[in-house]
């Protein structure tokens, strides 16, 4: 936002939290674009998840978007994906919330961009968000927490359960 700012491009940013305790960087986002803030609970500002403030802000206050860039729990990206690609709104997401070791070794933030295996860490974090496969990176995710989880996975995803370190090519 500081650097859209520094450039002349005039941007929204929603903040959404579950409520108003944890809202944080307020002050920050005001000084360098038009903040929105909603949460879950209706406890400051607008009520309900960020993808009702979306849809207010393109269907009720008729703007429109150029890029969408999502960052924060898979599942509201997994549903800010939904809405812009009906929306056709390009969309960026962070997947940053899979990544463990950040070294592309742990094999945690395998996730399938279109067709292709990619590595959070080592290819990303940021992905076109219209290409992600939320369902099975959610899924995956929560099977990654248990030893059990992990052996099977590495199981059935053989060779291309992990990424290597994304320099020298040798655990691809
Ligand atoms: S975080 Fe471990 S492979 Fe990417």
């Amino acid at each position: 936002m500081k650097w859209l700012h520094e450039h002349g491009i005039t941007a929204d940013a929603i903040i959404g939290a579950k409520t108003k305790d944890l809202v944080i960087l307020e002050e920050q986002f005001k000084k360098v674009c038009n903040l929105y803030v909603t949460t879950d609970d209706g406890s400051y500002m607008r009520k309900g998840m960020v993808t009702v403030c979306l849809d207010d802000l393109v269907h009720k206050e008729g703007k429109s978007y150029d890029l969408c860039i999502a960052i924060g729990p898979m599942i509201m990206m997994k549903f800010v994906c939904k809405m812009t690609k009906e929306l056709g709104i390009p969309t960026v997401v962070s997947m940053n919330p899979i990544m463990v070791d950040g070294t592309g070794m742990c094999g945690a933030c395998r996730v399938m961009v279109g067709d292709e295996v990619k590595f959070a860490c080592v290819d990303g974090p940021e992905f076109d968000g219209h290409l992600i496969d939320f369902d099975q990176a959610m899924q995956r995710q929560a099977m990654y927490r248990t030893e059990e989880g992990r052996a099977k996975l590495k199981q059935e995803e053989a060779e291309t359960h992990h990424g290597g370190c994304g320099h020298c090519g040798g655990d691809k």
